[in-house]
């Protein structure tokens, strides 16, 4: 008998576990609601498109007019409401095609983001519970 619990326990380990490791890509993949709000972290599969493509000029470092939209620095920061509108605004500035910029593009040509990408974090911005 012991050993069933033993086993069951294990078993539920390991499930936590892989549930755990793929959680950033399920977070940016799937549909089900996302929490955010202060605290909440740019999903990593997010964050790596952001850091490549925006942080020059949206960040702490970076461009003031850009930043003043949105700083990436500082996402932590925002509330629930904010970050669940800024995700809806990349969503529509990346489709669009309108950020990054003409010109950075041109300058960066290796770093402009994917269709794939784009896709991804639209449908994390969708899922964003505010
Ligand atoms: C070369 C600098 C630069 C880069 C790179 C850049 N931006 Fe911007 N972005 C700006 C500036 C400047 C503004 C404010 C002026 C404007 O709206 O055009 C802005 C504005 C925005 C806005 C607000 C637009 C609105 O309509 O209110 C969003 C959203 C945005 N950027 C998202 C992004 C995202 C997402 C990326 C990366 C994929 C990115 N930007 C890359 C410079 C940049």
């Amino acid at each position: 008998m012991k050993k069933v619990v033993f086993l069951t326990f294990i078993a539920m380990s390991v499930l936590l576990t892989i549930v755990l490791m793929f959680n950033p890509q399920t977070a940016a993949g799937s549909m089900k609601p996302l929490k955010a709000g202060p605290g909440t972290a740019l999903p990593d599969s997010v964050h790596k498109m952001v850091q490549r493509a925006c942080m020059d000029c949206h960040a702490d470092d970076g461009n003031f007019m850009a930043k003043g939209k949105v700083n990436f620095s500082t996402w932590e920061k925002y509330d629930a409401e904010k970050q669940a509108s800024k995700a809806k605004a990349i969503c529509k500035v990346l489709t669009k095609g309108s950020m990054p910029q003409k010109k950075w593009c041109a300058n960066n040509p290796k770093d402009v983001p994917t269709q794939a990408e784009k896709d991804m974090v639209c449908r994390w911005a969708n899922s964003l519970q505010k």
